[in-house]
């Protein structure tokens, strides 16, 4: 008989030795989160249109002089818990995630101009959650890339579910 075999042959233990026991797994699709933050200057403004469509569009977001948002990035991930970690994703792991495809690219920098992913975009939140979701979902080493949420300001925010999501 294999360790194996002789392992899988053994008596469940009692609760009383409960403590030198596997852990059970158990099934069920869980959504797990990651925060992260980071500060960065913006402008936005359609080059395609005069100045006063994009003052009256964009506001003080217009201001031709940049100005900053402290960001908040909120990454969900879906999954089921690995039968031996109990994780869907390492949140660790995933912290490193977001700090590669996201926070060490864009933080401290001007959005229109220094980061390459989004070169030629108008960065709106909107528009950033997307290119967000672009550079983050090919990065996740397993569970499935769930919502990209992207406070501007703590009271606007911007979810965005996958490309399929209409
Ligand atoms: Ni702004």
């Amino acid at each position: 008989m294999s360790a194996q075999a002789k392992r899988a042959s053994r008596p469940v233990r009692s609760r009383s030795r409960s403590a030198a026991t596997p852990a059970r797994s158990l099934a069920g699709t869980v959504f797990i989160t990651r925060q992260v933050h980071f500060n960065a200057a913006h402008r936005l403004v359609n080059p395609f249109k005069d100045q006063a469509w994009n003052e009256a569009k964009f506001g003080p977001c217009n201001n031709p002089h940049w100005h900053g948002h402290n960001y908040v990035l909120e990454v969900t991930v879906k999954g089921q818990p690995d039968p031996e970690t109990g994780y869907v994703l390492d949140l660790a792991g995933l912290k490193g995630v977001l700090h590669d495809a996201v926070v060490d690219k864009c933080d401290h920098r001007n959005l229109n101009t220094d980061v390459d992913f989004l070169a030629g975009i108008n960065p709106s939140t909107e528009n950033l959650v997307i290119a967000f979701w672009q550079q983050i979902a090919p990065r996740l080493p397993s569970g499935k890339l769930h919502c990209v949420r992207l406070y501007e300001t703590p009271r606007n925010f911007a979810d965005f579910y996958g490309p399929d999501v209409t």
